[in-house]
């Protein structure tokens, strides 16, 4: 696997392997690398003909400094897991390459940006658009490899890739989770073993939801949503928020439509905040 740290070497490169007809599949991370990770990396090569990762902790998507300055950084240990899985490149830019001074543009994808993950976090999607469209312009890849994890960010980056035309086919890779159901996040290392088993609650409901829908029939949102809150909130951790919306415009549901839905659920255990959620 070859690491490649500045922009020009990057697209020199990617350029060259493109002219020669490769394929590419683009893996955007901000290390921390997990099993789910591990997914998506060995999803980009089923892909295409290479695989490139990049990892690059964005301040720009941090709203509170404590947590960027908190985020797991482990570059020796996420090559090697890159390399394991598969990637054939790993660019691993600095700040001052992404963001030199004097760097004025963002992107905005309007009202999907600023509900849910948006209310929590503000400025959270302008900062991961900016530099998922920055790094889609180095590497160009034929296909961009998202987790759907973070089912919010899938879909406001599908709406920016199709509303500016690129280039790239947006692929959604399912949740991986821990044995105990757990969704894998670079986050869950700052979890002591208590808290996660606290951080359990949010699968439990999830499977819940899953349950009341699927075998009892209930569509009607107002009472999954209460059946949600009571599961996280018995558990002693803090609800941030639970929603049942639309998958395409996010906006909420008052049933359930089949086939066209997420459920998505935020706590904060201590200092670590986490979401996970579920399509039906
Ligand atoms: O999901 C992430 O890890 C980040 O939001 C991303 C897409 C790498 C942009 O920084």
């Amino acid at each position: 696997m070859e690491v490649i740290r500045q922009i020009a070497a990057a697209k020199k490169h990617l350029r060259e392997e493109s002219r020669k007809g490769r394929r590419i599949a683009f893996v955007p991370t901000m290390g921390a690398l997990h099993a789910g990770h591990r997914r998506l990396i060995e999803t980009a090569r089923e892909k295409a003909d290479l695989a490139v990762l990049s990892i690059f902790v964005n301040p720009t998507q941090f709203n509170d400094p404590e947590d960027l300055q908190n985020y797991p950084r482990d570059e020796e240990a996420d090559l090697r897991l890159a390399e394991e899985a598969g990637a054939d490149i790993a660019f691993v830019p600095t700040v001052e390459e992404i963001y030199p001074p004097g760097f004025f543009t963002s992107v905005n994808v309007g009202r999907l940006s600023t509900k849910l993950e948006g209310a929590s976090r503000p400025g959270h999607f302008r900062g991961v658009c900016t530099v998922v469209l920055k790094l889609l312009e180095i590497v160009r890849p034929d296909h961009l490899v998202l987790g759907l994890k973070d089912a919010q960010q899938f879909t406001i980056l599908q709406h920016m890739v199709d509303d500016l035309c690129l280039d790239t086919e947006v692929v959604g890779v399912p949740t991986v989770r821990e044995a105990g159901g757990l969704a894998c996040s670079s986050r869950n290392i700052l979890l002591t073993p208590q808290q996660r088993r606290k951080a359990l609650c949010m699968y439990r409901a999830l499977k819940r939801t899953h349950f009341l829908v699927k075998k009892q029939g209930i569509l009607h949102t107002g009472e999954l949503l209460q059946a949600i809150r009571s599961a996280v909130q018995t558990s002693g951790v803090e609800l941030d928020y639970a929603a049942i919306v639309s998958r395409v415009t996010l906006e909420p549901l008052e049933h359930v439509v089949r086939g066209g839905t997420y459920v998505l659920i935020a706590i904060r255990i201590g200092k670590v905040r986490l979401i996970d959620n579920t399509r039906i």
